[in-house]
């Protein structure tokens, strides 16, 4: 995970398998930062209680139905990843 500073809002990226991912660097649980976490394919973990995030969606997967991380917009434009701010 690649922290970055986005208009004050603090985001990591990631990449699994090619494809990039964008995301809240604060669980929406008790705002631990996630750079801490691990990535496990397109999910991320949260070390402070064990929540699990689907990078895609920003559901919780673990436990079912916990709060939802914030998950961005990512697409790369010749050769630059864009990172669309929409929180
Ligand atoms: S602060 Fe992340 S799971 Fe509790």
């Amino acid at each position: 995970m690649k922290p970055a500073d986005l208009g004050g809002r603090r985001v990591l990226v990631t990449a699994v398998n090619g494809e990039y991912f964008a995301f809240s660097s604060q669980c929406p649980h008790e705002a631990t930062e996630l750079d801490t976490g691990e990535i496990i394919g397109k999910r991320v973990r949260c070390e402070a209680h064990n929540y699990w995030f689907d990078l895609e969606t920003g559901a919780c997967v673990l436990p079912k139905g916990g709060p939802a991380l914030a998950v961005l917009p990512v697409e790369l434009r010749d050769g630059e990843l864009c990172v669309k701010l929409e929180w």
